[in-house]
């Protein structure tokens, strides 16, 4: 065991001029992902949705590359991040989804950042700040989701406060549960009810410029009718998974790969993390991976996952640690400290791609991409 041991050969992680561990984001995919949503939505604008640091791919870059091919408005969820936006110097129209606080208002009318109204009670409580602070508001429908929005039969009721507030509305909008099913049905039924308030609106003169429900599943399958505006999200990050279908044109945009540590050779019988969970069964070489559970990649991944190198797919053994994994490779494989592992690639058939990962999981891509930590590097081509 000491002689294989003497093998190994250690580097202090990140002394190359990347990090240890970066998820590179190819921006050309990312605006060839917007076009072919929007090819889905002829004559629609793109209202992009960059929440949660664009999904784990960094909202700024990723908001300046889409604006600048010519996105017409962004959406997060929070006024923080709306913030973070005009910060960075990014114009564009932006829409929080979900702040409901008074004291928000007046900061997000003097950015210039449109609220969601996401309730009756949000409604009233606008009511004596919006005066003084004319902020741009939309309102949501609950067409289906059951966790935000009017109701269409608390439309009626509101209708005062509606009509008090109807300069500052710019939208309307709702939000589809489940329009990747085949059958659509859950999606038809979402769409009567957003047409069901419209109209309960529109009797009352209230007819606000933008109309918009459809997710990235809900653009691509058309369910759009009447709609000025999609709200994507996943589709531009090339990560919808569509049960029937690939969605055609679609690519993912990030790779995380991370730089190897420790390449050595061991013996049979070498336990590997904590718990010892694996132990190699032959001689192997193990390649440790500036990566862990800190970063965002995931535990529950311990001796699931793969890592791909030089075209090959290798097993992660042991427990994911905090800051480390471990790939196994053959004994004699050519792999030694500096070199690089791909833990998520973009390769949608590799069993380390993101939803594939995701499967692994019991989750959907969108947990797996958020996840990534910001320690982890992000490098943009
Ligand atoms: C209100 C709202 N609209 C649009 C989107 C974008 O959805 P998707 O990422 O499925 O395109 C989201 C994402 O969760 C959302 O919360």
């Amino acid at each position: 065991m000491s002689s294989d041991r003497s093998q190994a050969c250690e580097r202090t992680p990140g002394q190359a001029g990347e990090g240890p561990l970066v998820a590179r984001v190819d921006l050309s995919q990312l605006v060839a992902n917007m076009n072919c949503l929007r090819r889905a939505a002829p004559g629609l604008g793109m209202l992009a949705v960059v929440k949660a640091d664009a999904y784990g791919h960094g909202a700024v870059p990723v908001a300046r590359s889409l604006v600048a091919a010519g996105a017409e408005g962004l959406c997060v969820a929070t006024l923080a991040e709306a913030l973070e936006l005009r910060q960075h110097g990014l114009q564009a129209p932006l829409l929080v989804f979900g702040d409901r606080r008074p004291e928000s208002v007046p900061i997000a009318a003097a950015h210039a950042i449109d609220l969601a109204v996401v309730s009756a009670e949000h409604l009233r409580d606008l009511l004596p700040l919006v005066a003084q602070h004319p902020v741009g508001l939309h309102l949501k429908l609950d067409t289906g989701m059951g966790n935000t929005g009017f109701q269409v039969a608390e439309l009626g009721a509101a209708m005062d406060d509606l009509q008090a507030l109807r300069p500052n509305l710019r939208g309307v909008m709702g939000h589809y549960t489940d329009a990747e099913a085949p059958d659509g049905k859950s999606a038809l039924l979402q769409r009567q009810t957003f047409q069901a308030g419209l109209a309960r609106l529109r009797e009352a003169g209230i007819a606000p410029p933008m109309v918009h429900h459809a997710n990235s599943a809900g653009c691509l399958r058309g369910f759009t009718e009447g709609d000025t505006h999609v709200r994507c999200g996943i589709g531009l990050y090339g990560l919808l998974d569509l049960p029937d279908a690939e969605p055609a044109g679609l690519r993912p945009i990030l790779e995380l790969s991370a730089e190897v540590t420790r390449a050595v050779r061991v013996p049979a019988g070498t336990p590997v993390g904590y718990g010892s969970t694996w132990v190699a069964p032959h001689p192997v070489t193990l390649a440790t991976l500036a990566c862990g559970y800190a970063d965002g990649f995931s535990r529950a991944l311990s001796n699931r996952a793969w890592a791909g190198f030089n075209g090959g797919t290798y097993p992660l053994v042991g427990t994911v640690s905090m800051d480390a994994v471990v790939a196994v490779l053959p004994a004699d494989a050519a792999i030694r400290a500096g070199d690089r592992m791909t833990l998520l690639s973009r390769h949608p058939e590799d069993p380390h791609s993101v939803l594939q990962t995701a499967r692994l999981l019991g989750t959907i891509g969108y947990e797996v991409t958020c996840a990534l930590h910001r320690r982890v590097t992000r490098q943009y081509f």
